[in-house]
């Protein structure tokens, strides 16, 4: 398929989001918030699901998550609209409670196919929820973090989520800004025909 095919089929899987009734949590949300960003990005981020100012505005990590990672990006000089972002559930759980695994399970056919329609070299996963389900691990975060794992054709860079580094220590805003270092490695060191970044 063409980029082009490939915008105009994200695009059209946005609109069938909107009016999405899979899940309970289509109850409760104001906006749908599909996900944002550059379609044809090398480096897609995946957060976990829509906060109250998410659901607000309909789009991904504009609060104070967002500002943090805005400022990640820029620290290497990237903009949000040079990378694509999305979330495992794309509408809000109430009170901000965690994703359970039933509203996971009928969302994530929405998350596969921007990852296939978008092809990033490398997904960075924000925290627990989206390293879990694409990794398919158990594993906690904290391991996980610090490595790129070959997944179908491409690497998963986990990092932690930008809520853990608004909690506490600027150890983690580190090791963030380390991990999206070595995605963007993994991104430089493709294949000559491959490596054209953005
Ligand atoms: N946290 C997330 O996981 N995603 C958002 O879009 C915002 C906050």
């Amino acid at each position: 398929m063409n980029t082009e095919e490939n915008k105009a089929a994200l695009q059209l899987l946005a609109k069938e989001a909107a009016g999405c009734v899979r899940c309970r949590l289509h109850e409760g949300r104001t906006n749908v918030v599909f996900g944002e960003g550059n379609p044809e990005a090398d480096l897609m981020f995946i957060g976990e699901g829509p906060g109250q100012h998410e659901d607000e505005q309909g789009l991904p990590f504009v609060g104070r998550s967002g500002e943090l990672l805005s400022s990640l990006l820029e620290a290497v000089g990237l903009s949000r609209s040079q990378v694509y972002i999305a979330n495992v559930v794309k509408c809000r759980p109430p009170g901000n409670r965690d994703p359970r695994q039933d509203e996971i399970d009928e969302c994530k056919g929405y998350l596969a196919e921007q990852i296939r329609l978008v092809d990033p070299a490398v997904v960075i996963t924000l925290g627990n929820f989206s390293t879990k389900l694409l990794l398919k691990t158990e594993v906690g975060i904290t391991r996980m973090r610090g490595q790129a794992y070959p997944w179908w054709g491409r690497h998963v860079v986990p990092t932690f989520h930008p809520a853990a580094a608004l909690r506490g220590r600027s150890q983690v805003v580190e090791q963030m800004q380390a991990d999206i270092e070595l995605a963007l490695s993994v991104i430089a060191n493709r294949q000559p025909e491959q490596a054209e970044l953005f």
